[in-house]
């Protein structure tokens, strides 16, 4: 089976877990677990402090990737910048990808679509592959006289151009969206609001491609991943897969459990 073809899953730790020890012990059951899981690809995004466990670990069985980078001085990978990790470090330790814009960034961390955009030119330069977020921020929203509109279009129409500004076609392949409604993440913990439907996630791929085709072409358009993140779990990732016709997830607090991020994997594998 092509690389491209098979779905992909990719786990996202965030500021999790707090101890070594926590990290090697959710390793060794994903790794354990992953052995066992056939056309899949599956990328697992710990903090970066916990890369090195990863990188000691077969990466056959799945490869590493980073959540965040700094973008300057791209080609050596060093600099003073305090804090900072740069693509280049992430490539030299094993990763494949790196997480860029993820909605959590641009909340805590004031990311903007400027820097997005810097730190998706770094890590294509360096020669990652690339896990592009976007997403509104609601669900529905109301123009000034009181009408429903629909966020998502636009926003992620300036999104998705923002970041791929000045990003050549020779680079894009290495590009995969990640379809992140901010309003469905996390939902599952504070039961707020609910998770995407496959509806939701289709039409959004429906539209992400269309601005890729715009923007690209349509061959760049066609062969462009498309994932959803938020609130994905055992119960609802084949739905997203099989109807929301999506290339794979994107997956926060369920990969923290590693038989549920399991059977997750297992869920979204295509025979
Ligand atoms: P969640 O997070 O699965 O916990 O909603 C997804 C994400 O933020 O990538």
């Amino acid at each position: 089976m092509k690389h491209e073809t098979k779905k992909l899953i990719i786990a996202n730790w965030k500021m999790n877990p707090a101890t070594l020890k926590e990290a090697e012990a959710l390793l060794g059951s994903i790794y354990r677990g992953a052995k066992k899981v056939k056309n899949v690809e599956i990328v697992l995004c710990p903090p970066a402090i916990y890369l090195p466990v990863l990188a000691r670990l077969s990466l056959k069985t799945f490869s590493a990737g980073g959540q965040d980078c700094f973008y300057e001085n791209p080609p050596t990978g060093g600099g003073v910048y305090t804090g900072g990790i740069s693509p280049l470090m992430l490539k030299n330790i094993g990763c494949r990808y790196v997480i860029v814009g993820h909605s959590e960034r641009k909340k805590y961390f004031g990311e903007t679509d400027d820097i997005i955009n810097k730190k998706l030119k770094a890590v294509l330069f360096v020669g990652l592959g690339a896990v592009l977020c976007v997403g509104e921020e609601s669900r529905d929203s109301f123009d000034s006289r009181g009408r429903w509109t629909r966020e998502l279009n636009p926003i992620i129409k300036e999104q998705i151009k923002a970041a791929l500004n000045g990003i050549k076609k020779s680079q894009i392949g290495r590009v995969v969206v990640a379809y992140e409604p901010v309003w469905a993440i996390s939902a599952g913990k504070t039961k707020a609001v609910d998770a995407a439907s496959p509806d939701d996630v289709l039409s959004a791929k429906i539209f992400i491609k269309k601005t890729i085709n715009d923007l690209y072409g349509r061959k760049i358009a066609d062969n462009m991943r498309v994932l959803y993140g938020g609130s994905t779990d055992s119960k609802n990732a084949a739905g997203f897969i099989k109807d929301g016709q999506m290339d794979g997830l994107l997956v926060g607090a369920s990969s923290l459990k590693a038989s549920e991020f399991i059977k997750m994997a297992k869920s979204v594998a295509v025979e």
